[in-house]
């Protein structure tokens, strides 16, 4: 059955990241993945979950790329160029297009993209939209689409990942 719910709870910090690994799976080469959500609702830690499942070479640790912009860090391959953007500090695309935002992301092998809410013209092609929020209490909700055309056969994957861990929603 297609479910097309696709929200989970995420209890703590450590499942955020669990979910995060396990999305490696559905992840192909080349994959561009749009990270939103407000401030501290776990965008960061997702990514580091993701980084860990595509075993990074030592000493990659996953750090927010609020001041630096884009982080990148290298993995196993298929996936060696990883890079990690965030665009929280920029005010426009006027901005973004002075950074080599465009080479980084074709050069990347994955690209995740932190607060791409806020700037939706920095999507470069289809990919994965996670969204975070915040749940009840301390916890955090996760929404998970496919933004452009197809990827549906790629969403399934990954639900069907996440669903094992968390149970479907
Ligand atoms: N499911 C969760 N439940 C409770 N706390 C969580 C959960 N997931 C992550 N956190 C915590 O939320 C805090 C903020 O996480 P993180 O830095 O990943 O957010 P962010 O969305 O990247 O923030 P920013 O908007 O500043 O980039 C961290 O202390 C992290 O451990
Ligand atoms: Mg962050």
């Amino acid at each position: 059955m297609t479910r097309d719910t696709t929200r989970w709870r995420l209890r703590d910090a450590q499942q955020t990241e669990q979910i995060g690994a396990a999305l490696c799976a559905a992840l192909r080469p080349g994959d561009f993945i749009g990270l939103s959500g407000p401030l501290g609702a776990g965008k960061t830690c997702i990514t580091r979950g993701i980084l860990a499942g595509l075993r990074p070479e030592p000493g990659h640790d996953v750090s927010s790329p609020t001041y630096t912009l884009m982080n990148h860090y290298k993995a196993q391959a298929p996936f060696v160029r990883v890079l990690h953007a965030d665009l929280y500090r920029l005010e426009d695309m006027d901005d973004l297009e002075s950074t080599g935002y465009w080479d980084a992301i074709e050069e990347a092998d994955l690209a995740l993209v932190e607060w791409i809410d806020k700037l939706p013209a920095a999507w470069p092609r289809e990919g994965f939209d996670l969204r975070l929020d915040y749940d009840q209490g301390q916890t955090r909700s996760l929404e998970l689409r496919w933004r452009g055309a197809g990827g549906q056969a790629r969403l399934e994957v990954a639900r069907a990942r996440i669903n094992a861990l968390l149970g479907a929603p």
